[in-house]
Parts: C-alpha cells; structure tokens; sequence
C-alpha cells in the first residue's frame, strides 16, 4: 500500500462527506421548485450555505457555490476586472504574484493579453514572503486605476502564509477590491472573510475531505462582479445552473469538521513537519527549505534536493511506494521548473529539482518514516541519474 503524501494536491474524502452526500442523492427535488420536495432540497442547500460561512467566517449571503477553486478564481478576478473596467476605462492594473497558482496567474495574464489589463507583479523575499514595502510602492504608484489585487491566503507550493488584512489595508486607501484564492489555506489555517477586509476568496471542497468538483466564492454583497456565465439567476446571478444541493451538502459537512479539527490538526500535523524536515536535512545535508524563515502552513514542507531532478525523484519515490509532488502540476505529465520557485528568485535548475510534502487528516509518523527511508534509498540514484 503506498503512503499518500500529497495532500495539497487534493485529499482524502472523509466519511462525513461521503454520509451527506449519499444521503442528499436520495432526496428529489430541484431547490428552485416552490413544491414540497424542491423546497425541502432549498433547505438543505441553505443549511449548507449557512455551515460553509461559518466555517470561513463570511454571511451566508456571500456563499456562492460552484465547482471549485479554478472557476472561483476565474469568476473572481474576471468578474470584477471587468466590472471594474466597465465603470472607468483607466481602471484596468491587476496587482498579483508569480507565485500564484496557475489558476489565478492565467487568467490575470488572459485578461493582460486579451482585455487591455495592465498586469504587474509583487515582489517577493527569497523566502517566498511578500516585500509589503514593494507592495504598498505599486498601490501608491498605481493608486485608483488598480482594478482588481489577488494575492493568495496560501501558497499551495511552499505552504508560505500571506498577511491577507495588511494588504487590504494598504488597498483600502484607494477603494481597491481585494481577492484572495484561499483553496490552500482553508482548513488549514484561521481564515475569517468578515475581519479579513477582502472582497472576494476562493474555496475548494476536494482539498478540505469533500469531493473534487465542489467549491465556493466567497464575494461581499457591495462587490458586483460580471457573471461567468448567464442562464436562470441562481446563486446571486453569479452561478446560473441547477443547485447542486448534494455536492453543497457534503461540501458543508467536511468543511465544518475541517475547522472543528484545526487547532488540534496544526499542532499534530506542525509536529510531523519539523520532524520530516529536521530529518530530511541530516540525510541529506545540501537539501533546502525552499520558504525556511517564512510564516508557513503546518501540512506543507518543500525541499529542493540540489543535483536532482524533481521527475526523476517523484518516479523513484512513487516506486518505493511514497506519493509525493513537485508542486507544479502539468496535464501533459512533464514537469516544467516550478513557477512559484522561479518567482522566488531560485534559479531554473534548483526550481528543477523539488519536491513537495503535504501532510493531511490521514498522515501518521508511520508515513513520515517510510518517505524518510525512500529518500535516503532513491536520493543517491536521483543524483547519479541527473546529467552533470
Ligand atoms: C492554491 C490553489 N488554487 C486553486 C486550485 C484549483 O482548485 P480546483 O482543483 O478546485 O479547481 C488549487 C488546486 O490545486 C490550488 O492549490
């Protein structure tokens, strides 16, 4: 049986998820129907839009589901670029970071090379950190034509936290709105929209123990982002489309016992890290903590193992039964250097050879300890098998 090592990349389905939404499946009714069974299915969809707010600190009102992180960013970011761009033509910079995920730096780099957006990007310290001095320079500089910021709560590679409410202050002196793609930190660490100071946040369900396709936008009721897409007016007129009740129910039920957890998995999972990466560094001394320094999540360690390359780590790893990732995911199945790594200044080649470690509800000592005896056995061959 292999160890599952990646859980920033999605993670186990918990039992809670898989009872609710089997037990939403046998209810029939469209929640948009006024007939007893639709508004028995309404009333589900609403507890569970009441169960995600609180989970994420926001009013229920600012729910609105959808199928995840990739179309919460989208629907954000265009959204309101372009409800932005429609009121003032001159309001069209998008603040934002090399080191988001694919998800959000796509369509801000969509909107740059088809939509006009004038697109520029925060600097960051070695440590993956944000340079706020640097920041609060191009909200200055660019004061009210900045249309949209979006700066991650997470970062989904090397676990570095953002400090989301000093950058909505710095943003607040010119109205600016402020989105935040939280898929990486929610259930993770203390995310609450209300004191947050932002606009609009991404959440995804697969990452907190729901299935893959279910997320939320969590987007204050001031903000009027263009919609996506367009058809029968549900979720705010921002997701038209049948309510997927069974998805949102079991959505609800892995984020409320993901936040009951969170204290008690911080301390638990924080423990395991330090051990995996203390015990990394002595096996293999030239390794890095690529965000070493930084304010970082407790399920995340990245390393980058200089002299390797990450493929050849992660096949060699996944033959000795450890599942693990670079980071950068790529559909082909190529990995490319790590974009977040490159943002960070390391080179091409170090940004080559990492690999991340993702700690989850299912991750024991015992798993840590296989990953560590793999490492120690596959490093020596990653090394050999890398051309000089
Ligand atoms: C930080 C971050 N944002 C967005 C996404 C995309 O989320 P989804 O898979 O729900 O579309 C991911 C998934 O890997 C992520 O880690």
């Amino acid at each position: 049986m292999s160890v599952f090592l990646d859980h920033a990349s999605t993670t186990a389905l918990r039992s809670c998820a898989k009872n609710a939404l089997s037990d939403a499946l046998e209810i029939l009714g469209n929640p948009s129907s006024v007939h007893s069974q639709g508004r028995a299915t309404r009333e589900l969809l609403e507890q569970s839009r009441d169960e995600v707010a609180k989970a994420c600190g926001a009013n229920r009102s600012e729910i609105i589901f959808n199928s995840g992180g990739t179309e919460g960013n989208n629907h954000a970011i265009k959204g309101i670029f372009w409800d932005r761009v429609a009121r003032d033509p001159e309001c069209k910079v998008i603040i934002s970071s090399r080191t988001e995920h694919h998800a959000v730096i796509d369509p801000v780099q969509w909107l740059g090379e088809n939509q006009n957006a004038e697109v520029v990007f925060v600097e960051h310290f070695a440590n993956g950190m944000i340079d706020m001095d640097s920041f609060k320079s191009l909200v200055s500089k660019h004061g009210h034509r900045v249309a949209l910021i979006s700066l991650m709560w997470v970062n989904n590679e090397t676990g570095v936290i953002s400090d989301i409410p000093a950058i909505t202050k710095i943003a607040a002196k010119f109205d600016i709105p402020v989105h935040s793609d939280a898929v990486a930190a929610f259930g993770h660490v203390l995310i609450d929209f209300r004191t947050s100071g932002l606009t609009a946040m991404t959440l995804s369900g697969h990452k907190v123990g729901a299935p893959i396709g279910v997320g939320a936008l969590v987007i204050a009721r001031s903000a009027k982002p263009i919609s996506l897409v367009h058809g029968g007016g549900q979720e705010r007129s921002l997701r038209s489309g049948t309510m997927n009740y069974p998805l949102a129910a079991s959505f609800a039920a892995a984020a409320k016992e993901a936040i009951a957890e969170l204290d008690h998995e911080v301390t638990r999972l924080g423990a395991l890290k330090d051990q995996l990466e203390a015990a990394v560094m002595e096996a293999v001394p030239s390794a890095i903590i690529t965000a070493q320094g930084a304010n970082r999540a407790a399920y995340n360690a990245h390393f980058v193992f200089p002299g390797t390359q990450s493929d050849a780590m992660l096949f060699l790893l996944d033959q000795k039964g450890v599942c693990v990732s670079a980071g950068s995911a790529c559909q082909a199945g190529v990995l490319g250097p790590s974009h977040v790594l490159l943002g960070m200044g390391f080179s091409h080649t170090e940004a080559s050879a990492c690999v991340r470690v993702t700690l989850g509800k299912t991750s024991t000592f015992q798993d840590v300890q296989r990953f560590l005896t793999a490492l120690e056995q596959v490093h020596p061959v990653a090394l050999e098998a890398t051309p000089a």
